[in-house]
């Protein structure tokens, strides 16, 4: 399998008319003006994140134009849809709808797009609170929503030197996603917002992999 990035792939449970153009366009009318230039910047890092760790630069893009394809839904709106789809939701969940935006994506990319590549849709699903031995694809797609270019530089140099720490080894995904973790961590914090219990498993997980090496 191809891990350079092209429009026309063959790729298990993608069918073959998603190319990257095809989804651009399937996200540019669910959002506004500025969310789609976020979407852009999200794709464009995820391909170049791929290309330092050496994995799947079509996948990574790929997600990227697919991740926030619910995020303007309100959060009745999620809260509704992810029961829909059968998911369990907590007093948090329930309460927060906007942090089901990517769960709820993966579903509706899954049955708008017939996708059944599971680790592209878990990688859509992941993308804002991250899970306790997330695939690479999906720590790809995590990093690059906190990289996209319009992000602060007080909040993406300290990702991005975590992420190219050696610079004669392939991207550190695990060292990155810990400094990601922690930034986003201090921010909701400071600004008062409410912390998914998973934020702090993950954020766990990623010290425990650095830690241990
Ligand atoms: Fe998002
Ligand atoms: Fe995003």
């Amino acid at each position: 399998m191809s891990k350079k990035s092209s429009t026309k792939v063959k790729y298990k449970g993608i069918p073959e008319d998603l190319t990257l153009d095809a989804a651009r366009k399937w996200a540019k009318p669910r959002v506004t003006e500025k969310r789609f230039r976020h979407i852009e910047g999200v794709a464009a890092a995820g391909k170049e994140i791929a290309e330092l760790a050496g994995e799947d630069e079509f996948l990574s893009e790929l997600a990227g134009w697919l991740h926030d394809g619910c995020k303007e839904w309100k959060d009745k709106e999620l809260v509704k849809a992810a029961q829909s789809y059968g998911l369990i939701l907590n007093d948090i969940e329930r309460e927060n709808g906007h942090l089901l935006h990517g769960p709820v994506a993966a579903f509706v990319a899954r049955d708008e797009l017939n996708i059944k590549h599971q680790d592209l849709l878990d990688a859509v699903a992941e993308h804002t609170l991250g899970k306790v031995g997330m695939t690479n694809l999906s720590k790809i797609v995590f990093l690059a929503d906190c990289l996209e270019e319009s992000r602060p530089k007080d909040f993406t140099d300290p990702i991005w030197n975590a992420l190219k720490n050696n610079p004669n080894k392939k991207a550190d995904l695990d060292a990155a996603m810990l400094v990601a973790c922690d930034l986003s961590l201090e921010h909701l914090i400071k600004s008062g917002r409410v912390i998914h219990i998973k934020t702090v498993d993950v954020r766990n997980y990623f010290l425990s992999l650095v830690k241990e090496r």
